[in-house]
C-alpha cells in the first residue's frame, strides 16, 4: 500500500517573512492576509490594534495569532502612543510592518524607525485622495477610475512612494458603498501580493523611490 500523500512544504526551506499587522477596525484586509499567508511566503507574527475590541482582534484570535492592543486613548500624547506602539511591534521582531486599515497619525520618528520596512494600503489611486472618505470624495470629483494603492510609509501622510494600484472603474450609478465595496474587494488581492513580492525579496524603497526585481519603477505595479 502507499503511504499516505504529505502536504507539499509551503516555502522553499527558507524562513517565511515575518509580519506583524496594524489595525483600527473590522480587519477584512487582515482576513485576507492571514488566509494566504502560507501560499505567499510569510507568516503573521503578530497584530496590534489601537482600539480595543475591533472585530479585527477577533480574526487574529480565531487564527491563533497573538493579539495586542495599544489604546492611543489611554496616551496622552503622540510621542507616548508611538513608542508604546513601537515596544509593542519590537516585541514580535517582525521583518516587515503592515498597516491595513490602521487609523493613526505616526510620527516622523516612529516612521523613522521602519523606514523601508513599513508599507500602508490606502483606498485611492494615491497621490489622488489622500487622508479620509476617498470614496466620496472620487465620486464627487467624477473620476472615471479609482481604486487601491499599497506604498511605503514616510513621513508623509498617505504620500510615500507607491508600489502597486489596483484601479475600479466608477459606474454610472455608483454610490459610496458599491464603490468602496468593489474597491475593498481588490484590497483583498493587491496586500497580500505587495507582501509576497516582499517575502520574496523583490521590493525595496531606497532613494525614496520603489525599486522591483533591482530595477526603480517608474510607475506603481499593476495589480
Ligand atoms: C480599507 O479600505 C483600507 O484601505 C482603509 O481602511 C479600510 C480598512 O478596512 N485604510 C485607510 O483608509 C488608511 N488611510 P478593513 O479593516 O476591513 O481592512
Amino acid at each position: 500500500m502507499r503511504g499516505a500523500l504529505r502536504p507539499l512544504p509551503v516555502t522553499t526551506g527558507t524562513t517565511p517573512l515575518s509580519v506583524v499587522v496594524l489595525i483600527s477596525g473590522g480587519g477584512t484586509n487582515l482576513q485576507a492576509l492571514i488566509d494566504t499567508a502560507p501560499r505567499r511566503g510569510f507568516r503573521i507574527a503578530g497584530v496590534i490594534s489601537n482600539r480595543p475590541a475591533v472585530k479585527g482582534l477577533a480574526r487574529a484570535a480565531a487564527a491563533g495569532i497573538a493579539t495586542r492592543v495599544v489604546d492611543h486613548t489611554a496616551h496622552p500624547d503622540r510621542a507616548g502612543f508611538d513608542a508604546a506602539l513601537a515596544a509593542a511591534i519590537d516585541a514580535f521582531a517582525p521583518d516587515l510592518v503592515v498597516l491595513a486599515g490602521f487609523m493613526r497619525i505616526l510620527t516622523p520618528a516612529f516612521v523613522d524607525r521602519y523606514r523601508g520596512r513599513m508599507i500602508n494600503i490606502h483606498p485611492s489611486l494615491l497621490p489622488a485622495f489622500q487622508g479620509l472618505h476617498t470614496h466620496r470624495r472620487a465620486l464627487e470629483a467624477g473620476v472615471a477610475e479609482h481604486g487601491a494603492s499599497v506604498h511605503f510609509v514616510t513621513a508623509e501622510l498617505d504620500g510615500g512612494p507607491v508600489i502597486a494600484q489596483a484601479r475600479v472603474a466608477v459606474e454610472a450609478d455608483d454610490d459610496e458603498d458599491r464603490l468602496a465595496a468593489r474597491v475593498l474587494a481588490r484590497e483583498h488581492v493587491l496586500l497580500p501580493q505587495v507582501v509576497e513580492w516582499f517575502a520574496l525579496g523583490r521590493l525595496a524603497m531606497r532613494d525614496g523611490r520603489v525599486w522591483f526585481d533591482g530595477t526603480a519603477i517608474a510607475q506603481p505595479l499593476p495589480c
